[in-house]
């Protein structure tokens, strides 16, 4: 079986397209690809279709983290079908709490980070400290990847 997460913040153009190409890419480093699909998208409609900013591409590629999305707002397939549904910031995870996922486990990025002295995310589209973002959404990342395996036994 496949365990399907899904990032969520605002427009799905900076951060949770940022969790989804690093999260994935930490999947593949793992060799979990195959249990693991990645995801991502927006509680907002302004940006669907849109690739993600030029600054989480900029930065992604930094990294060398390739990532192929267009912003999508969320839909009921990703409310009944995820398994773990991830928030950027606390908005994000009430407005999810909100629309009454089915199955999935809700929870906050940094809640699986509890070295960052944050709980969200801040967004970079009005700050521009895409730098600052990627190191916090490294640690979620890696922290929910280690979650993960732990509580699904892999
Ligand atoms: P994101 O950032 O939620 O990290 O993708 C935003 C992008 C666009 C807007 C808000 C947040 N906006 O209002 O257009």
């Amino acid at each position: 079986m496949t365990i399907r997460v899904v990032f969520v913040c605002l427009g799905n153009i900076c951060r949770s397209p940022m969790a989804h190409g690093l999260f994935a890419h930490l999947v593949k480093e793992a060799g979990l690809d195959g249990r693991i699909e990645v995801d991502s998208c927006g509680t907002g409609s302004w940006h669907v279709g849109e690739p993600p900013h030029r600054d989480t591409q900029r930065i992604l590629k930094q990294h060398g983290i390739q990532l192929h999305h267009h912003a999508r707002q969320i839909e009921r397939a990703d409310l009944e079908e995820a398994d773990y549904l991830i928030a950027l910031d606390r908005s994000n995870l009430a407005d999810l709490q909100l629309m009454e996922p089915k199955r999935a486990e809700v929870g906050l990025l940094l809640d699986y980070a509890p070295d960052v002295p944050h709980r969200d995310v801040p967004d970079p589209y009005y700050t521009g400290r895409f730098e600052e973002v990627f190191e916090m959404v490294e640690a979620g990342c890696r922290g929910l990847l280690a979650y993960i395996r732990q509580r699904e036994g892999f």
